[in-house]
């Protein structure tokens, strides 16, 4: 579950003010976004009309670049990234498992971040260690031969999303 993406009266100021800095320049969206996300962690969703207006563009146009590059986020994420991969040598050796144990774990389901901003779930294609499967990363340092036990142990400071 995420959080809701209400921003304050003084964030839609600051976005107005990082936006009207890049006005009219189409060539500056990409560091536009960046900058935004920058300073809130994600994209509010309020403000792609404003930044489309700016750049004279379609809200959609903007959604679109958004939507294009993963890195870039319109809900916020959380202080902890967790990814499980799926790739089929993790899948092979219970990755499946791994994935249903992080989750309860969490309280949240994959493309989710927890309602205190703590955890974001994400899944993988394969994270490229394969001999180590099955694994998962917390916060981009790899954790391989993943169990049950293995997990609980990582996230023990953690109960169903508690
Ligand atoms: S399949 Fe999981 S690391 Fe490659």
């Amino acid at each position: 579950m995420s959080k809701a993406t209400t921003i304050t009266e003084v964030e839609l100021a600051r976005i107005d003010t990082i936006v009207s800095e890049h006005s009219r320049q189409k060539w500056a969206m990409i560091p536009l976004l960046q900058k935004i996300q920058n300073e809130f962690g994600y994209i509010p969703p309020q403000s792609i009309p404003i930044i489309a207006r700016s750049l004279g563009l379609f809200p959609s146009q903007v959604q679109g670049v958004i939507s294009f590059y993963a890195q870039l986020y319109t809900q916020p994420r959380g202080r902890t990234v967790v990814r499980v991969c799926r790739g089929t040598a993790c899948h092979v050796r219970g990755g499946k498992t791994i994935l249903k144990l992080v989750k309860r774990r969490l309280g949240i389901e994959e493309g989710e971040t927890s309602p205190d901003l703590e955890y974001t779930l994400e899944t993988v294609a394969c994270i490229g260690v394969c001999a180590l499967a099955p694994n998962i990363v917390v916060s981009d340092h790899v954790h391989g031969h993943m169990n049950p036990k293995k997990v609980e142990q990582l996230l023990k400071n953690r109960d169903g999303g508690a």
